[in-house]
């Protein structure tokens, strides 16, 4: 698929019909998310497939939040897939400290949309979820409490009458410029 189409296609998907995803499918997603680029290539993250519906079910309550319908669709996703952010190698560490940059972040955010990308290729509706109790998440998964859960990413098959939504975005000159501010 031309890539600007596919970039087009993604969306975040809030609604999910009960349908499994196939695993030769999940398999290639997340192999676009093994291959990501990282600073120093330090492959900072650990994905965790969340596919015992009980556990994603938990995981996905996890998500809900303060105002009425914040996540609620989430126990419709097939899949949950949590990514853990790990310990980045020593010089990217100092480097990130000297430059006052969080690269891991940036490395785990590459590898996310890798994923969702991926997902809508397969036609296969995704969305990233950065609200959620992430003690609670870890708890469930068994996550070193040392340890992050910067996002999560629902995976599921949406309806066939899912509507795909027109981008709303800041105008291209808003936010591209040449050469200056
Ligand atoms: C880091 C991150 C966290 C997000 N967290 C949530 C979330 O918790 N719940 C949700 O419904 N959408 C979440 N989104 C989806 C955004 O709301 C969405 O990407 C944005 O509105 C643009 O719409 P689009 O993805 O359909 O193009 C998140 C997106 C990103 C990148």
């Amino acid at each position: 698929m031309d890539f600007l189409k596919l970039v087009e296609l993604r969306q975040s998907d809030r609604k999910f019909i009960d349908k499994d995803i196939e695993e030769e499918k999940l398999a290639r997603c997340l192999e676009t998310a093994r291959l990501a680029p990282s600073a120093s290539n330090s492959q900072p993250w650990t994905f965790i497939v969340i596919n015992d519906k009980n556990l994603k079910d938990e995981v996905a309550y996890s998500t809900y939040g303060p105002l009425k319908s914040f996540n609620k669709f989430v126990p419709q996703s097939n899949i949950i897939i949590a990514i853990v952010q790990e310990k980045k190698k020593i010089l990217t560490e100092i480097g990130g400290r000297i430059k006052d940059k969080d690269y891991a972040l940036m490395d785990i955010g590459i590898a996310a949309e890798h994923i969702c990308l991926a997902a809508a290729e397969e036609g296969i509706g995704s969305c990233m979820l950065g609200w959620f109790d992430e003690k609670k998440v870890k708890q469930l998964l068994k996550v070193p409490e040392n340890k992050n859960i910067p996002l999560l990413i629902a995976l599921g098959y949406t309806p066939d009458d899912y509507k795909h939504r027109k981008k709303t975005r800041k105008q291209t000159t808003k936010v591209i410029k040449y050469n200056s501010y």
